[in-house]
């Protein structure tokens, strides 16, 4: 649990008192925070650089059992980033020592240059992050998260911020519900099981819902979800969440409603394309966009978002089979556009194309944004931490970049060349969903979904890169990182 505490600091009982210093100067206006830090620097190793840290017990003057000081580096290199990565590097450093209980000094936002909010909100999304443990899986559970952080601040800046830590919860544990269904393994979320726990998650928020089934799938033509489904035992699912506050409400005036899309392919082996073997366990997470979608839908509805959000989420196994999609095969959409199958690994694409042209006629949404672990193209070309951001309306991407820095959810706008189009023809059928070079081809996966989405404000976010993460991070343990709920939600709120 997250809580803000102010008063006096010295007079705060706790396990561990945190105190984040930077190397060249005071970071606080409290004379107390000062006294304590004037002491810790008497001690030689200690000079407040990045991640020097010094520990003392019992001292005279404060109530704590132990204040722990750790650098943050130079002033001018403090942003909400450190923060972050300060307060989630300190959370997983305390859950080893089997503390349950720590307070954590919040820099003065003023020396920081960054506002009041910023700087609490980046401490607690640390921290709560940090303290969340994937060990559903392990008999034996080495580490116990901590029950309660506290940040501790001035007195004014904790009246106007009182509200910020459920808020943050929230989010955060939108987050950490994307995280967990990702690092779940796919025997225990093959389609229907993984829609039947999106949809139980839903179901104890204000979230209306709707399953397509592979009857329904067959009865709407969606030829292209069918054709990526069809060579795996679970058959595909097109799962609708919808969040709408006017739900009860009568009014004539027109409202606007966003779509989200998430690719949900629970485990992609490349059907008949099969994949090589290295690194094949890790396509377990190629259902990333449907779990941070998901997870973004259940966390406006906790946080009782202002206007009607829908998200749409096919849901496929990507199988080599008896029965499977071959290259060459040719399939008709749901658009009607009959596609050539030219890569049977090339799936997102295929039941992407589907969700968003049943998307545009169902509800006609202001703005569409899909978010998909696509292509490996975009991992080559941006890395595992950053995501690409192609739209056909260039303030979308925009704001989209904008929210990912101010979440530090990292996403870079990319080009989506017209000309390129020529790339997906195909011989027999209207279009190829591969392209005819091996290059860019994160940017050809965009051009062939933007043949989807007619003439709505689009955004496409390929999050191959940061969706997973072997090693994990500062405030991420190993596996799904759900990067995208932050993101989604600062964007939609900022609407
Ligand atoms: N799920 C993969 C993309 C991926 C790669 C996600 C690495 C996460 C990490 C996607 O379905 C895929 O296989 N794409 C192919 C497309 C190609 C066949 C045109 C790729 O990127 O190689
Ligand atoms: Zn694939
Ligand atoms: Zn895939």
């Amino acid at each position: 649990m997250l809580k803000l505490l102010s008063g006096e600091i010295l007079k705060k009982k706790t396990e561990c008192l945190v105190v984040p210093v930077c190397e060249d100067e005071s970071i606080y206006d409290d004379p107390a925070i000062n006294a304590l830090i004037e002491n810790a620097r008497k001690i030689k190793e200690f000079k407040g650089k990045t991640d020097d840290s010094v520990i003392l017990y019992d001292s005279a003057e404060s109530k704590s059992e132990r204040i722990l000081f750790i650098g943050l580096g130079k002033l001018e290199k403090i942003d909400a980033e450190t923060l972050r990565s300060f307060a989630g590097k300190t959370v997983k450093q305390l859950i080893k020592k089997d503390l349950t209980e720590i307070v954590l000094c919040a820099p003065s936002p003023e020396k920081l240059e960054l506002k009041d909010g910023v700087v609490l909100s980046a401490i607690f999304e640390g921290a709560f992050l940090g303290n969340h443990i994937f060990d559903k899986y392990k008999k034996d559970k080495t580490a116990k998260p901590l029950n309660v952080v506290s940040v501790f601040t001035d007195s004014k800046i904790a009246k106007s911020c009182r509200l910020l830590p459920s808020r943050i919860e929230i989010i955060c544990k939108g987050t950490i519900l994307a995280r967990e269904w990702v690092s779940m393994p796919s025997n225990e979320k093959r389609p229907d099981r993984f829609v039947r726990s999106m949809v139980k998650a839903a179901e104890k928020e204000d979230l209306s819902f709707s399953v397509l089934d592979e009857k329904a799938l067959k009865q709407n033509g969606m030829g292209a979800i069918l054709a990526v489904g069809v060579g795996s035992r679970s058959k595909p699912r097109l799962l609708i969440l919808d969040y709408n506050p006017f739900k009860n409400k009568k009014s004539s005036k027109k409202k606007k409603t966003i779509v989200l899309v998430g690719k949900g392919v629970t485990f992609d082996t490349g059907g008949i394309s099969l994949k090589p073997s290295a690194g094949l366990a890790e396509m377990k997470m190629d259902m990333s966009g449907a779990a941070s979608v998901a997870a973004t839908l259940i966390t406006l509805a906790r946080l009782k978002h202002k206007f009607r959000v829908v998200g749409v989420l096919p849901v496929v196994e990507n199988m080599p089979s008896g029965n499977a999609t071959r290259p060459g095969d040719i399939i008709k959409s749901y658009s009607g556009k009959t596609i050539e199958i030219g890569n049977t690994d090339a799936e997102g694409r295929l039941i992407l194309a589907d969700a968003m042209s049943y998307a545009n006629k169902m509800f006609k949404p202001e703005v569409m944004i899909d978010m998909a672990t696509l292509t490996g193209a975009c991992v080559v070309a941006l890395g595992e931490k950053i995501a690409g951001v192609f739209a056909n309306d260039d303030q979308l991407a925009k704001d989209i970049v904008a929210s990912g820095e101010s979440v530090d959810e990292r996403c870079w706008a990319m080009p989506m060349p017209d000309d390129y189009k020529t790339l997906l023809k195909s011989e027999f059928a209207d279009i190829n969903n591969m392209s005819n070079t091996r290059y860019g081809g994160a940017i050809t996966a965009a051009l062939f979904l933007s043949e989807f989405v007619e003439d709505t404000r689009w955004a496409h976010i390929d999050i191959a890169g940061p969706a997973y993460s072997k090693k994990g991070g500062d405030y991420c343990g190993a596996g799904g990182s759900g990067f995208g709920v932050r993101l989604l939600i600062d964007f939609l709120n900022k609407m």
